[in-house]
C-alpha cells in the first residue's frame, strides 16, 4: 500500500451513491481527491451524479455563483453503472444498503476488481466488520469507515477496526479523515460500535424516564443540553433519527449485547401507533 493516502491525484472510488454515498463522494470531492461512484444501473448513475451536484450547489450556495464555484469539483467525478474501467483507486468505499448478503457479494466483487494494495472500506452502521471481512482474502486491507449524516456536514468518521486490520490500513484511515477535515476514532467490532451504543442507551433511558413520569420529553431534553451540553437533547435525536430505526438497532443491540438495550415498552408502542417522529409528524414531539 505504497501510497495510500498519499500523492497527487488519487482515484477514490465510493460504491452505492445514495444518501452516504453521495455525501462521502462530495466530501472526497472537496478533499482534492478524484472520485468515482459505482452504482447498481445506468438511471441510478445519474441519480448520484445529480445528488452530488446539487450538494455541491447548497455548499457554495453563499457564492455569488454556486453553479460555477461547483463545476470545477465535478470535473473530477465520474459515475459508473457497474464495476469501473479502471482498477486504479488507493480506496474503495462501499455504501450499499445495510444487507449482509448484499454488502459480502459487492465486497467479493471489488476484491477481485481492485489490487491487494488498494484499501477496502465500508460505511456499515451496525454488521461486523469481522463477519464482512470473512470472504475477503485479504482482510488486512479492510476496515469500517463509519460516516455520519449529513457527511459534509458532520465531523467524526468512526473507523472500525477488524481482527485482521492492519495498522497501516487504520493509520491510511486516520490520514484520509484528516484530509476531509473531520476528526476519528477508533473503535474495535463490537455490536454498535462505540458511538450508536452509547447514543442508544442514553435515549432508551430516556425513553424510560418518560414511561415512569419522571419528567417530561421537554424537561429531559432540557436537562441534557443545558446541564451536560447535549447540542440536542435525546428524545428529539430520537424523533430525527425516527422511533422504527431506534428500535430495529435496539432490538439488534439486546440480542449482541445483552437485556440492558431491550427496548421499552413505550418505544414499541409508539412505533405500533405510527408514531415514528420527525417523518410521520409525531413521537415525543409534533412536527
Ligand atoms: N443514512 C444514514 O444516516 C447512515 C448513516 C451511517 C451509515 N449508513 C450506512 O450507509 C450505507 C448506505 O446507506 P444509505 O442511507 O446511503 O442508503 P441509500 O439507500 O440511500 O443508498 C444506497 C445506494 O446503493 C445503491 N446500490 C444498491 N445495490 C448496489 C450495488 N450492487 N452496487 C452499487 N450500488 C448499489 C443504491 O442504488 C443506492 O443508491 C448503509 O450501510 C447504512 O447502514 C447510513
Amino acid at each position: 500500500m505504497a501510497d495510500m493516502g498519499s500523492g497527487s491525484a488519487e482515484t477514490v472510488v465510493v460504491v452505492g451513491g445514495g444518501t452516504m454515498g453521495a455525501g462521502i463522494a462530495q466530501s472526497m470531492l472537496e478533499a482534492g481527491a478524484s472520485v468515482v461512484i459505482v452504482e447498481s444501473g445506468a438511471e441510478r448513475a445519474d441519480a448520484a451524479h445529480a445528488r452530488v451536484a446539487d450538494g455541491l450547489r447548497r455548499r457554495f450556495k453563499n457564492d455569488a455563483d454556486p453553479e460555477a464555484a461547483a463545476a470545477p469539483l465535478l470535473e473530477r467525478l465520474d459515475v459508473s453503472a457497474g464495476l469501473p474501467s479502471t482498477s486504479d483507486a488507493v480506496l474503495v468505499i462501499e455504501a450499499v444498503p445495510e444487507d449482509a448478503a448484499l454488502k459480502a457479494e459487492v465486497l467479493a466483487s471489488l476484491e477481485a476488481h481492485f489490487p491487494p494494495t488498494t484499501m477496502l472500506a465500508t460505511n456499515t452502521s451496525s454488521l461486523s466488520i469481522d463477519g464482512l471481512a470473512a470472504g475477503l482474502a485479504h482482510p488486512e486491507r479492510f476496515i469500517g469507515m463509519h460516516f455520519f449524516n449529513p457527511v459534509p456536514r458532520s465531523a467524526l468518521v468512526e473507523l472500525v477496526t477488524g481482527r485482521a486490520t492492519s495498522a497501516r490500513t487504520v493509520a491510511a484511515a486516520e490520514t484520509w479523515v484528516e484530509r476531509l477535515d473531520k476528526e476519528s476514532i477508533v473503535v474495535r467490532d463490537a455490536p454498535g460500535f462505540a458511538t450508536s451504543r452509547l447514543g442508544l442507551i442514553i435515549g432508551l433511558e430516556a425513553i424510560r424516564m418518560v414511561e415512569e413520569g419522571v419528567a417530561s420529553a421537554e424537561d429531559i431534553d432540557r436537562g441534557m443540553v443545558l446541564g451536560y451540553r447535549f447540542p440536542m437533547g435525546p428524545l428529539r435525536l430520537t424523533d430525527l433519527v425516527g422511533l422504527d430505526v431506534r428500535l430495529g438497532i435496539a432490538e439488534h443491540l439486546a440480542r449482541e449485547i445483552g437485556e440492558r438495550f431491550e427496548p421499552p415498552q413505550l418505544l414499541r408502542d409508539m412505533v405500533a401507533a405510527g408514531h415514528l417522529g420527525q417523518k410521520t409528524g409525531k413521537g415525543f414531539y409534533d412536527w
